[in-house]
């Protein structure tokens, strides 16, 4: 069943003066926004408690089940703000169901996809006001999450679970921008394992990366690409983003799903790629291959996708005993082409053909 989160305004906005400054260099998530959504649930009462209300700390029992084993999931979409003023969000149907898909691999109630939706609208709605102007790249991250508040030490599903969503304004996710990224091919750290979390968005996921990601930067790299964990053969994703490449056979190749997450970008950028006359393909691409092909210009552009990093340009991977160039270390056109396309269908500049637009 659901119902309404009903809005209870906050009486203490942040000051006019102090949101337009946010919302002039938003960054990303430092910002946050006058409102949040939430809801509790419990096995007796099932999801309740639906509400949009002012940003509040969570007061928890030292003994909430979430600080000992991380039983947590979240998500993460956008609100566009386009040239007549009204506010899109882009495919938050694929969000809800993934989230629906974590919240059972870690065993937390299923949030219905209308109590999802009519959250994360509830909010855009109380906080329109903080939804970058149209013309730019920026716009609302919105990030929906869960996790077990039951104060209990005992291991199994929590009886207490708190959903929420808060929302940031955002600009690029990597201060390079469009420049390109370089990612670390680290040799001891893996992201996941047949059978175990990858495919779902969990915060320990993304706990357990932050070890690999400081080796990235010590490394002067960006970001982490991850290699599968049983072989460290096969290239998987990025920790924070999916990762695609194109072919000078005219592919766009990105792994297959199983372990990795199931990105909503990756999903649109297959869709897209055939406007820019490429074949889609989903399947292993081992480092080996990923070496070989950025050498002889058998792979030609490298890029990542995901929400907060929307299509970023990846120019070289770095390893213990590897330097990649991609395409002569600057982005590529192809990527260029389908990273503006993308922008243009969210931020209104061109017609939404395939009803992406909420
Ligand atoms: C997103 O792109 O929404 C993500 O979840 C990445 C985030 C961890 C920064």
């Amino acid at each position: 069943m659901t119902a309404d989160f009903p809005l209870h305004r906050t009486t203490r906005p942040v000051a006019d003066d102090e949101r337009a400054a946010a919302l002039a260099d938003p960054g990303f998530g430092k910002h946050f926004t006058d409102h949040m959504a939430a809801a509790t649930w419990t096995p007796e009462d099932g999801w309740h408690d639906r509400r949009v209300g002012p940003v509040v700390p969570y007061s928890l029992h030292p003994s909430a089940a979430v600080l000992h084993y991380a039983q947590e999931i979240f998500e993460g979409l956008k609100a566009y703000r386009h040239a007549d003023g009204s506010v899109w969000l882009f495919r938050p149907e694929r969000n809800a169901a993934r989230f629906a898909a974590s919240a059972r691999r870690l065993t937390l109630p299923v949030l219905p996809e209308e109590d999802f939706l009519a959250s994360v609208e509830g909010l855009v709605r109380a906080d329109e006001a903080w939804v970058p102007a149209a013309g730019g790249e920026q716009s609302l991250y919105l990030r929906p999450y869960m996790f077990a508040s039951e104060a209990f030490l005992g291991v199994r599903p929590a009886h207490r679970v708190e959903y929420g969503v808060i929302a940031s304004p955002a600009g690029a996710y990597f201060g390079s921008g469009v420049v390109g990224v370089t990612l670390w091919i680290s040799a001891e750290f893996t992201r996941a394992a047949a059978g175990g979390t990858g495919a779902a968005k969990c915060g320990g996921n993304y706990a357990a990366g932050l070890a690999a990601q400081l080796e990235a930067r010590e490394h002067g790299c960006d970001q982490v690409l991850y290699l599968d964990g049983a072989e460290h053969r096969w290239v998987e994703e990025s920790g924070t983003m999916n990762v695609a490449l194109v072919t000078s056979a005219g592919e766009l190749v990105t792994p297959q799903l199983g372990t990795i997450l199931d990105g909503v970008t990756r999903a649109s950028v297959l869709d897209l790629a055939v406007e820019h006359g490429l074949t889609p393909v989903q399947r292993p691409i081992s480092v080996v291959e990923l070496a070989e092909g950025c050498a002889s210009g058998s792979i030609t552009e490298v890029f990542a996708v995901g929400t907060a990093a929307v299509i970023t340009p990846i120019t070289g991977f770095r390893g213990p005993d590897l330097s990649i160039t991609v395409g002569g270390g600057a982005p590529g056109a192809t990527t260029l082409a389908l990273r503006a396309h993308l922008l243009d269908i969210q931020h209104g500049r061109v017609e939404d053909t395939r009803g992406w637009l909420r």
